[in-house]
């Protein structure tokens, strides 16, 4: 199939892209490659940013997609509190207009990348998709606010789409040569490991959460490359007539700050120093996937989201690439 990947130049659409081409799919990458990276790209580019409404068409007209994985976006939790209209600009709105074109293009197979921030602080864990949703910042909610509007765009256009929830996205490639090159770095794993560098000091958000087995956040990770997968079965669920819906793409299993702070030391064989700091607005102190539901709906498992792999690829790529892809 032909495969419009969005954000295709950043940290998880370069994942999805190339397991796409793996998979026999031709890709071509819309990308305005403001946080993206040429260098993480395997497929044809077009730099066009989703605002530029017949740039986008353009894109639809020449390569004539067959589906499109949406993955384009903002993504900085902390700059959505201090910037909202920035987020609902761009990804709720360009968002909706993209959608219009796939409509008015007759692109009906939509998959789009939410994300864990919609539920906001959960009552229990896991957090199944049928959870209350109450996103905490700007960002959460923007992702929010186009998983609401899917339905109607299905009862109006036939858009049939699939909205994966994912929850901390980390790792890279297993051979290191690819990776994650945020500016700022916000992520935790890639945050301890510029610690175990010595490029930025670590400081760990509060280890003061009452209802963690340590006092630190406990987080879902999931490696990039099974949140890749899950876009391929995304795919092929919905091009073999499946239903349209919501999946968390998490592992199931809830690990604190500190336990990956641990492993890394382990794995680096460096003894980084951490500066325990007060916690951080609006970050709950537990969210795990209830991750059943892709599982039994598509297969979907998990194959590279064990701690050591994790914390393997990272350590592998950055310690290769101390200033990312360079660029
Ligand atoms: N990284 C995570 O832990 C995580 C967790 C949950 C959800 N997500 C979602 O996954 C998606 C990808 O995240 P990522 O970590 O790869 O981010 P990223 O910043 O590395 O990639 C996003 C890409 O989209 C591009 N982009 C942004 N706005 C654009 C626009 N208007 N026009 C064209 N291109 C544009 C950027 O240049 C960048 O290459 C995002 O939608 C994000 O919300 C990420």
């Amino acid at each position: 199939m032909k495969i419009l990947v969005t954000g295709g130049a950043g940290y998880i659409g370069s994942f999805v892209t190339r397991m796409l081409q793996d998979e026999g799919h031709d890709v071509v990458i819309l990308d305005n490659l403001a946080y993206g990276h040429r260098a993480a790209v395997t497929a044809p580019v077009e730099v066009v940013d989703l605002g530029d409404r017949s740039a986008v068409e353009r894109v639809f007209e020449v390569h004539r997609p067959d589906a499109v994985m949406h993955l384009a976006a903002w993504i900085d939790v902390n700059e959505s509190v201090n910037d909202p209209a920035k987020y609902f600009v761009n990804n709720t709105g360009y968002t909706a207009m993209l959608l219009e074109v796939m409509a008015r293009q007759e692109v009906s197979v939509f998959v789009f990348s939410s994300t864990a921030a919609v539920y906001g602080t959960p009552d229990a864990i896991p957090i199944s998709e049928s959870a209350p949703t109450r996103p905490e910042s700007p960002y959460g909610l923007s992702k929010l606010l186009t998983e609401m509007s899917l339905p109607a765009h299905s009862n109006a256009y036939g858009t049939r789409w699939i909205a994966l929830r994912y929850f901390n996205a980390a790792g890279a490639a297993l051979d290191g040569t690819t990776g994650e090159d945020h500016e700022p770095a916000t992520h935790l794993i890639t945050n301890v490991i510029k610690g175990a560098l010595g490029q930025k000091p670590f400081t760990l958000f509060g280890d003061d959460y009452p209802d963690t087995p340590d006092g630190t956040c406990l987080r879902d990770y999931i490696h990039v490359l099974d949140i890749a997968a899950a876009h391929v079965v995304a795919l092929e669920h919905l091009s073999g007539g499946g239903k349209s819906g919501v999946f968390n793409v998490g592992t199931g299993r809830g690990l604190t700050n500190l336990e990956v702070v641990n492993a890394v030391k382990r794995i680096s064989g460096t003894d980084l120093p951490v500066t325990i700091g007060p916690r951080r607005a609006g970050d709950p102190s537990r969210l795990v996937a209830d991750a059943g539901l892709l599982r039994r709906t598509m297969g979907w498992e998990p194959r590279y989201s064990d701690l050591d792999t994790i914390v393997e690829s990272s350590w592998r790529w950055q310690k290769s690439h101390p200033q990312g892809y360079g660029e």
